[in-house]
C-alpha cells in the first residue's frame, strides 16, 4: 500500500505534535517535529549571542547548524539533537519559546530547514507538524490538516506542559506568549500559517484527544485505501 504524507498546521499550542505524535504510531509512521527545528535553531542564536537581525550573524549560524532526531530507546520518542547535543527539553523553555518567531521570520533560515524538512519527508510514510507544512514545505502532501483551539484552553495546556518538565509560569504570561507568537506567525511574509482549501479543519476545543486522533487516522486510511 502506498505511503502517504500527512501535513499538520496551526496555532502554538492547539496539541498538534501531541496529534500528530499519535497518528504517526497508529499508521506506523515517522513523526517529524519542524517545530523542534525553529527552535534548535533558536538555542543556537541564543547560545552564540548571534542576532536573527543582523545578516552576517545569520550566516555565521546557519554555517554552525546542524540538527538532528533520534529516537530514544526507553521513551520510543524522536528527540531533537543540536550540534551532537540532546536539546529536547531546552528547546520547550520559555526562553526559547520568547525568541522563536523573530528567528522563523528569517527568510535564509526558513529556507534552510524547510530544505531539510523536504529532505526528511521525501520517503513519505511521515506526519509533519508545523506552521507551513501543508503550504510550503510539502504542498502535495496528501493530506493536510488544520488544527484550532480557543487561546484559553492553549494555554491551560501549555502551563500544565511547562509544570511538568518543573517550570511554573502564570497562565497571563502564556496567553500573551501564544497570542503574540499567533500575530507573528500568521503575518510574517515569508511561510505565514494560514488554512490551505484543501486541509481539514480539526477544531480541539471542545473534543477529546482521542477523538480528534481518530477523526486524523480515519481520514488518512481512507486516502491511502485509494492509493
Ligand atoms: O510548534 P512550535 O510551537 O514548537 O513552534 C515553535 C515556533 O516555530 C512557532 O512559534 C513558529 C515557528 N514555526 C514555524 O515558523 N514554522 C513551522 N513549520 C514550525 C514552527
Amino acid at each position: 500500500m502506498g505511503k502517504i504524507v500527512i501535513a499538520i498546521d496551526g496555532y502554538s499550542g492547539c496539541g498538534k505534535s501531541s496529534t500528530a505524535k499519535a497518528v504517526a504510531k497508529a499508521l506506523g509512521y515517522t513523526y517529524i517535529d519542524s517545530g523542534a527545528m525553529y527552535r534548535a535553531a533558536t538555542l543556537h542564536f541564543l547560545n552564540h549571542y548571534l542576532l536573527a537581525s543582523n545578516p552576517h550573524d545569520v550566516e555565521k549560524g546557519l554555517k554552525t547548524l546542524e540538527i538532528s532526531f533520534h529516537l530514544n530507546p526507553e521513551t520510543n520518542i524522536q528527540e531533537t539533537y543540536l550540534n551532537g547535543l540532546n536539546v529536547e527539553d531546552e528547546i520547550r523553555t520559555m526562553r526559547v519559546s520568547e525568541n522563536v518567531s523573530q528567528i522563523a521570520t528569517i527568510k535564509e533560515i526558513r529556507r534552510e530547514l524547510v530544505a531539510q524538512q523536504q529532505r526528511l519527508g521525501r520517503k513519505k510514510g511521515v506526519v509533519m507538524d508545523g506552521r507551513d507544512v501543508g503550504s510550503v514545505v510539502f504542498p502535495d502532501a496528501e493530506l493536510k490538516v488544520f488544527m484550532t483551539a480557543n487561546l484559553h484552553t492553549r494555554s491551560v495546556r501549555r502551563q500544565a506542559e511547562l509544570l511538568e518538565k518543573g517550570e511554573l509560569v502564570d497562565l497571563e504570561d502564556i496567553k500573551k506568549n501564544l497570542a503574540s507568537r499567533d500575530q507573528v506567525d500568521s503575518t510574517r511574509a515569508e511561510g505565514p500559517l494560514k488554512k490551505m482549501e484543501d486541509a481539514m479543519e480539526v477544531d480541539t476545543s471542545d473534543i477529546s484527544f482521542d477523538e480528534q486522533v481518530k477523526a486524523i487516522v480515519d481520514r488518512a486510511r481512507e486516502i491511502i485505501q485509494k492509493q
